[in-house]
């Protein structure tokens, strides 16, 4: 799985960078209820260092790094992001809001930084996406400083769990649509819940765990949803290209099928997630 699943992550953002801001920022977008206002939750469990250097794993376009930058009085700040249009981006939007910002291009399994260089780490609605989650907390657990404390938001559990089971529906026994159902099938192998993020921040070696989850229900409109979210290019990027038009006509109609007066209900789980790296 992990190869198919770095391989979709960077079609859909190949696909999406230039819309991502446009769908999900309430900085740079239209969004009521976005990504700034989740890297806050994020941060709000965080005491910043004193002259932080910090780092936004899969920063992307760069939304939670500049989010992050509001919380920091004095220090450096560094984006990585798997994606190289996704960085780009966050390039050009570092520029255009004149914030001062270091970002690379790079595999949260493969960071291109020495060991100890950071004493704070983020990362936001990302940690799903990552295939090999154990590697990955390895990875960031050596390149951060002893006392160094991380954090990650990310949909877990049940995350979207009604689109799910559309998409199930849609692709059941339709052999176009097969890649539809094996990034369905990925999906909820990598959403996991609770229980499962402790241990393994513990096995990566962080201590002093704090996990929490919560459920937040959503009505949408089922086509600001399905246009404006990566998600759906996310499941939808491994199904042949001539039949996504016809793919997102049949999941839009099931979602209407679905919906109520205000909309289709989408049940968006959060997970928070923190732990600190040993000082012995
Ligand atoms: C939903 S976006 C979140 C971006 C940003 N943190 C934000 O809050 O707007 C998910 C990001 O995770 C990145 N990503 C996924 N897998 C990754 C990996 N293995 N290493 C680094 N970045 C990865 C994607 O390229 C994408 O930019």
């Amino acid at each position: 799985m992990p190869d198919r699943v770095r391989e979709r992550v960077l079609e859909t953002y190949r696909l999406t960078a230039d819309t991502y801001d446009r769908g999900v920022s309430e900085r740079l977008g239209s969004s009521r209820w976005g990504i700034e206002s989740l890297t806050g939750m994020l941060l709000g469990e965080m005491r910043v260092p004193e002259n932080p250097v910090a780092l936004d794993i899969a920063c992307g376009t760069g939304l939670s790094t500049f989010s992050l930058i509001d919380y920091i009085v004095k220090g450096d700040v560094h984006g990585v992001d798997l994606s190289p249009e996704m960085v780009r981006k966050a390039v050009e939007n570092a520029d255009e809001l004149d914030f001062n910002i270091e970002f690379k291009e790079g595999d949260v399994e493969n960071l291109p930084y020495p060991d100890g260089l950071f004493n704070m780490a983020i990362s936001n609605m990302s940690f799903q996406f990552f295939p090999d989650k154990l590697r990955a907390l390895k990875e960031i657990h050596r390149v951060m400083t002893p006392g160094g404390r991380m954090g990650h938001l990310f949909g877990g559990g049940k995350h979207v769990e009604e689109l799910i089971s559309i998409c199930l529906d849609v692709s059941k026994g339709d052999p176009d649509l097969i890649g539809l159902r094996e990034a369905v099938e990925d999906v909820v192998r990598l959403h996991i819940d609770l229980e499962a993020v402790q241990r393994l921040l513990w096995e990566a070696g962080f201590r002093k765990p704090f996990v929490y989850g919560y459920h937040r229900v959503m009505n949408v409109k089922p086509e600001d949803f399905w246009f404006g979210n990566p998600y759906p290019a996310y499941w939808t990027s491994s199904v042949p290209a001539e039949n996504r038009a016809e793919l997102d006509s049949r999941i839009l109609s099931e979602m209407k099928e679905r919906s109520g007066p205000r909309g289709f209900k989408i049940t968006w789980y959060t997970i928070q997630a923190y732990g600190s790296k040993p000082t012995d």
